[in-house]
């Protein structure tokens, strides 16, 4: 089979890194791709995950069976339904379905249409009145942009002041484009974190193992929100009778809240979860595999990918049983100094086969090449140091062995990955 894989981070290299282990794989396509992943698959960086025509055409030219789609972008403005028009297949949901992340008063719809325990929440696109709704619920509330808006929409607010600044910042003056002319104002919930993805044909939906990703940029969880520092898996407070409770309130009722509507979901549903004091309740839904959480989880996935797609693709994942190596993996994400504020560019990173000799496996997110062939960073998070072990301690241990290997200026890492689970 002739696979592409749109995207170019972390989870683009753990999906290819999967992808490749696959029996069903004969050619692998990455776009853009990324140094690292073009150890072992064609890149195409001319080709920018963004850009929906240029995709389709690359799957045609290449003869492509199956397009896999990491980012939220593309899925949102119907890379996969240009796709089935050209009758190519691929994995991820239509741009309809994919409104469960492209707009979160679409989601919070879908999740109070399907009785999905989730924050309370109210919806405006006036200024003055959300501006009323907040004085009158003096205390901490949440505001979010309605759109994406690249993990940077949501500010938790301790009280009407902060609240009424996030509002300007969206509604007045446009912090988030077109994103935050609407908002979300909801309820803080309070509790542990979790990420669950969870593979859907549109009917089925089956769980992968639970991840706990690490948003801030600081130890000890301070500072400001980042893409992601790190993720473990599984989490051990996700416990059999949660994700029992996840898959009923929550996972089925929205996969059939949604083919109810005529969109069915088909792809990596991306549940945030908050284990409340009273049950699970659902922080946000993404359309696609999360990142960093994808490069803990997909390690630990016994079954081939391509097998598992292709079930959820022909509408038959109820005959999957998804397993997974009773390990851990964690990830620990080595980031450019000034990362999630402004950060240099081009410089040199070493260490990387040391790095990998301690039994760590490297996912690229933000390298390059530079002209003189030198591998540089290019982004704000640089590389996953990923590691298993037969426990959390364990995989943690190779994962910081690894990190201690990779030299680059000013690189910053937090060294309290899944340190709230051991
Ligand atoms: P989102 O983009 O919706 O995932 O929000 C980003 C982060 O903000 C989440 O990962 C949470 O840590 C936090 N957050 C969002 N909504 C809430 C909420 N209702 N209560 C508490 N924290 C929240
Ligand atoms: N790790 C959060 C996300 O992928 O959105």
């Amino acid at each position: 089979m002739k696979v592409l894989i749109v995207g170019g981070g972390g989870r683009e290299h753990a999906l290819a890194w999967k992808a490749i282990q696959s029996r069903h794989i004969d050619e692998l396509h990455v776009a853009p791709g990324n140094p690292g992943i073009g150890r072992f698959a064609w890149c195409h960086p001319e080709v920018k995950a963004t850009d929906v025509a240029g995709q389709v055409e690359l799957a045609r030219r290449l003869g492509i069976d199956l397009v896999i789609v990491g980012p939220e972008e593309p899925l949102a403005t119907g890379l996969v339904d240009a796709l089935a028009e050209a009758g190519i297949r691929a994995f991820g949901p239509t741009a309809a379905a994919a409104r469960i992340e492209a707009s979160k008063a679409f989601a919070k719809e879908v999740m109070a249409a399907a009785g999905v325990p989730t924050a309370s929440y109210a919806v405006f696109s006036d200024y003055d009145a959300a501006l009323a709704y907040v004085e009158a619920h003096p205390g901490p509330l949440v505001v979010k942009a309605d759109g994406l808006a690249a993990g940077k929409g949501v500010r938790v607010c301790a009280g009407v002041e902060e609240a009424r600044q996030a509002l300007r910042a969206a509604m007045v003056e446009g912090a988030f484009a077109g994103a935050g002319r609407r908002v979300v104002i909801e309820e803080v919930l309070e509790g542990e974190e979790v990420s669950v993805l969870a593979f859907s044909d549109g009917r089925t939906v089956k769980q992968m193992v639970a991840a706990q990703d690490h948003k801030r940029v600081g130890e000890g969880d301070t500072g400001p929100n980042t893409g992601g520092m790190g993720a473990y898996a599984p989490v051990p407070f996700y416990t059999p009778a949660v994700a029992d409770a996840v898959q009923r309130t929550i996972l089925e009722p929205t996969i059939a809240e949604l083919a109810r509507r005529g969109t069915p979901f088909v792809g990596c549903l991306f549940a945030g979860l908050m284990l409340t004091a009273q049950g699970p309740k659902v922080v946000e839904f993404n359309a696609r595999f999360g990142d960093p959480e994808t490069q803990v989880v997909l390690p630990l996935l016994e079954n081939d990918l391509l097998e598992v797609i292709g079930a959820c693709l022909d509408g038959r994942l109820h005959e999957v049983e998804l397993r997974f190596r009773p390990e851990s993996a964690a990830v620990v994400v080595l980031a450019s100094a000034g990362y999630p504020g402004a950060y240099q560019k081009g410089l040199p990173i070493g260490g990387l086969v040391e790095a990998e000799e301690t039994g760590a496996t490297l996912f690229h997110a933000g390298t390059a090449f530079n002209d003189e062939g030198v591998l540089v960073t290019a982004g704000g998070r640089v590389l996953g140091v990923m590691a298993t072990g037969p426990t959390l301690a364990a995989a943690l241990d190779l994962a910081y062995a690894g990190v201690e290997r990779v030299r680059f200026e000013g690189r910053v890492f937090r060294r309290d990955i899944g340190r709230r689970a051991l």
